[in-house]
């Protein structure tokens, strides 16, 4: 048996057990917490929630995380049930175990915060497909009327849609109509989920979005080594951690394929080139199955190299919150050029996040994707999915 030692990459929590008796349940009696909570372990190097015994508890508190002791001195089996739960380590070769570690020593060393480590990759998603029951937008629409419906039913109304603070005093607005290009493109701004297939998005369009959302417009350096970029959004540090991966469908002039773009020179570097239809469905795959945004004439994946911002925020609690936000902010700069080049957009946080990062050769713990956005020229037909918003607030009975 090799050495092993307790990842400090896991949480621990009581969940309630129930005893399940059958004539109650028949009878729709609600059944009643087990006298004794179930220990679950939810461990961040597999992203997975188990259930442990009380013996795998007394063990792991009796192993530590800062050195390896030997595993004879322990029963076998429940030693390898813990390494293959993900909450011990082990020194040997085996190759599931090497990979652990180095997930263990990768979270470590890249300095992610404990709790931020737990909820990226507890919520990350692998293989989830809307489309297994789902036909198609008309139906899509009308299930999600439908769920909509069942949420008033069972919990009632949302809250209301703006909040209203009533106060002594107000201000009132001039509420002046602004027409100068910039509030025309922001008002123009739209989430679109049909692109027009029989047309090519322009390459000085896909030049553009590059250039404007991703590229790099400048340099600063304060201490020797250490390099700031400026982009057109914000970026705690400077450090803007999140690159763009294209899967780029239907492009003049530039093949399909999932690509690196490199901001430095302003390149695409191409990963892996494939037909136009396969590339479509892949990215169909990242998205969840939501084919309406797959259609997009280009996909970006928004990746984050972890330690670019963990680097100087490190092991703290807000950084993984930035990261996300960054992530919002290049979407929005992403609809804002699309709408200023009369192109649709989307965004979506609805990804298989661990699905992407094998495609894509990611080291997750690493670099690891946080949303998808694409855009492209949008078709003429209105699509079943798109909110129609008017000027006036629609009747309301409460
Ligand atoms: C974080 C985030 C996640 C989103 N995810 C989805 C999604 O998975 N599927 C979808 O159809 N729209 C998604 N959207 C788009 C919203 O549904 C859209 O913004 C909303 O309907 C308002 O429409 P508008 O963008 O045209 O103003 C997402 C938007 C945001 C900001």
């Amino acid at each position: 048996m090799s050495n092993v030692r307790r990842t400090e990459h896991a949480f621990f929590s009581l969940e309630d057990d129930y005893v399940l008796d059958p004539v109650s349940l028949l009878q729709g009696i609600e059944p009643t917490p087990a006298a004794k909570a179930q220990i679950v372990a939810l461990a961040v190097l597999t992203g997975e929630r188990c259930e442990i015994s009380h013996e795998d508890w007394s063990v792991l508190v009796s192993i530590p995380v800062d050195g390896w002791v030997s595993g004879d001195r322990y029963d076998p089996a429940l030693i390898r049930g813990l390494l293959e739960k993900g909450l011990l380590l082990s020194d040997s070769s085996e190759p599931f175990f090497r990979e652990l570690r180095e997930r263990d020593e990768t979270l470590t060393e890249t300095a992610w915060h404990p709790y931020a480590g737990l909820y990226h990759f507890a919520t990350r998603w692998s293989g989830i497909d809307i489309r297994e029951d789902i036909d198609g937008d008309e139906d899509l629409a009308a299930l999600t009327e439908a769920a909509v419906r069942e949420l008033v039913a069972e919990h009632g109304f949302p809250p209301t849609e703006l909040p209203h603070v009533r106060a002594t005093e107000t201000v009132s607005l001039p509420g002046r109509i602004r027409t100068e290009p910039i509030y025309r493109t922001l008002t123009e701004r739209r989430t679109t989920r049909v692109f027009d297939l029989e047309r090519p998005m322009a390459l000085d369009d896909l030049d553009a979005v590059l250039r404007y959302v991703f590229g790099c417009h400048g340099y600063a350096s304060r201490v020797e080594g250490v390099v700031c970029i400026k982009r057109t959004s914000p970026s705690g540090g400077g450090l803007h951690p999140i690159t763009a991966y294209p899967i780029i469908t239907n492009v003049e002039g530039v093949a399909p394929g999932v690509y690196h773009y490199n901001a430095d020179d302003h390149s695409l570097a191409l990963l892996s080139a494939m037909p136009a239809k396969e590339t479509r469905e892949l990215a169909a795959q990242f998205v969840c199955g939501q084919e309406y945004f797959a259609t997009a004439h280009v996909s970006f994946v928004l990746a984050a190299r972890f330690y670019r911002n963990h680097w100087k925020y490190r092991r703290h609690p807000r950084a993984y919150a930035g990261m996300l936000m960054e992530a919002g902010h290049l979407s929005q700069t992403l609809y804002l050029i699309a709408a200023e080049l009369g192109l649709g957009a989307y965004v979506t946080i609805a990804i298989n996040g661990a699905d992407i990062e094998t495609r894509l050769q990611l080291d997750g713990f690493d670099t690891g994707a946080l949303a998808v956005c694409g855009c492209g020229p949008r078709a003429s037909r209105a699509s079943a999915l798109e909110p129609k918003f008017t000027a006036r607030r629609p009747a309301v009975t409460r």
